[in-house]
């Protein structure tokens, strides 16, 4: 099992070509299953989930062609993928994938908007969190569809003649079921309004794709999105939006051990709140003509507390990093998580470096240390990893973060960029 190997001390300089979001690129790519024309996606990032989710994808029918060219482009490390659905030829997703990568279970929006049923493993339990799946059930439902649990399955059945347009009101802001209503009633008859939906970049992304193939969405980036149900979907070209997490992942690094570089191909408005969490924590970041700079000065770091919320707040896929950052603060800083019940794992192996952390329920207490110290630690799941990394970048001596797949999930040549700026970075396969 892979380990990367950190020596901690150096400053960050240089470039880093920030790449296509993950979690934009995933809905983006089950969307194929909604046309049997061609969706090509460029800026797609090499990365463990996709790799995951391309084989779920042919197991339903889709045919994958991967443009070769992996060359580094503006944004990053682009790749193109044309994905092409003729026909569904299997409407079950198995346990066996889904069970892998949560995401996965969204395909039953469009397979049920399409063949009229789906049967789709339930995704089960995840580091994270318990994640359960009841807000995609009662969206489905709104838009007629029949849902029943059979062993360990979702049996999704739509009505004679397809699914039909309705009103569904989110209790609580759900990402991945606001992706699959939008997927499953561009193809419903009539009109769906979706209320308390999600708003965050990548939901307005698939939107954007979705009208690209000729859907009729409108106020994808608002709490009320609405949708004119289509016969049918054609192909189209999307390119897919620079990664916010990896963008912030990157400015807190550079707060976090000083320097100066350029976070190529992104987009501040993305996301606002936590960079300026990061600028109130002393990194200067400005807005250039190719992306952001960020000059962090690794020390004189100020406490600022921090609560994770849906977009537009700070976000939870940013928690763990932001916390390692305030690790060196100068004075006492608190993060409070209030999306997922588990996502702490992080603190333990940050202690192991020598930060200080208290819990007491959803809410860390954070007292800064001058320094970290170097030691082997644990990945836990993709974004804690990463903040392991960050703070081991931040630390003395040498880091071993071990369980290295879990990066693999969500981080495009992460050793590589590091390293091109200045950092000691390498990967041990064992
Ligand atoms: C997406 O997950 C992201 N994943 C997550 O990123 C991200 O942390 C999360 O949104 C929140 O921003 C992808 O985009 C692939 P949710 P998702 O449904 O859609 C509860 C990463 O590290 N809920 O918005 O699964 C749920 O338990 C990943 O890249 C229900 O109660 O998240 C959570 O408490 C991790 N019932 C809250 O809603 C449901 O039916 C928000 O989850 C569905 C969700």
């Amino acid at each position: 099992m892979d380990r990367i190997r950190i020596v901690g001390g150096n400053e960050l300089n240089g470039v880093i070509p920030i790449s296509g979001a993950k979690n934009a690129a995933l809905p983006l790519m089950i969307a194929s299953l909604l046309t049997s024309d061609t969706l090509t996606l460029e800026n797609v990032p090499h990365l463990a989930d996709v790799e995951l989710l391309l084989r779920i994808l042919g197991n339903h029918g889709v045919d994958v062609s991967v443009n070769g060219r992996r060359e580094r482009q503006g944004e990053g490390y682009s790749r193109t993928i044309h994905f092409t659905c003729r026909t569904i030829v299997d409407t079950t997703a198995p346990y066996e994938l889904v069970s892998k990568m949560r995401a996965s279970f969204w395909v039953i929006g469009p397979l049920l908007a399409r063949e009229g049923r789906a049967r789709v493993s339930l995704p089960g339990g995840c580091a994270i969190g318990t994640r359960p799946v009841d807000l995609f059930i009662e969206g489905l439902t709104a838009l007629g569809a029949t849902m029943e649990i059979d062993s360990g399955y979702i049996n999704a059945t739509a009505p004679k003649g397809g699914l039909i347009g309705g009103t569904y009101t989110f209790p609580k802001v759900s990402v991945g079921a606001t992706h699959v209503m939008l997927m499953a009633a561009s193809l419903a008859r009539g009109t769906t309004v979706i209320n308390y939906a999600a708003r965050e970049p990548e939901v307005v992304d698939l939107a954007y794709c979705l009208n690209a193939m000729g859907a009729k969405i409108s106020g994808a980036g608002t709490s009320t999105i609405t949708i004119e149900g289509v016969h049918s979907l054609s192909g189209a070209r999307h390119r897919v939006l620079p990664d916010r997490i990896e963008t912030g992942t990157s400015a807190m690094a550079v707060a976090m051990t000083g320097g100066d570089v350029t976070l190529e191909g992104t987009d501040f408005a993305l996301l606002d709140t936590p960079l300026d969490a990061v600028r109130r924590a002393g990194a200067e970041i400005t807005v250039t003509p190719s992306g952001l700079r960020v000059v962090g000065h690794g020390h004189a770091i100020r406490p600022v507390d921090v609560v994770t919320e849906p977009y537009p707040g700070f976000p939870t896929d940013l928690q763990a990093q932001f916390m390692g950052l305030m690790t060196r603060a100068n004075g006492v800083s608190h993060v409070t998580e209030t999306i997922f019940e588990n996502r702490f794992m992080h603190v333990q192996e940050l202690a192991r470096l020598g930060a200080r952390i208290t819990l007491s329920g959803q809410t860390a207490r954070i007292e800064g240390v001058t320094r970290l110290r170097g030691a082997p630690v644990m990945a836990t799941d993709l974004r804690a990893s990463v903040s392991l990394v960050i703070a081991g970048l931040a630390a003395e001596g040498e880091t071993t973060v071990s369980r290295v797949y879990h990066l693999d999930r969500g981080f495009e040549r992460l050793e590589e960029k590091l390293t091109r700026c200045g950092a000691v970075v390498e990967r041990i396969t064992d």
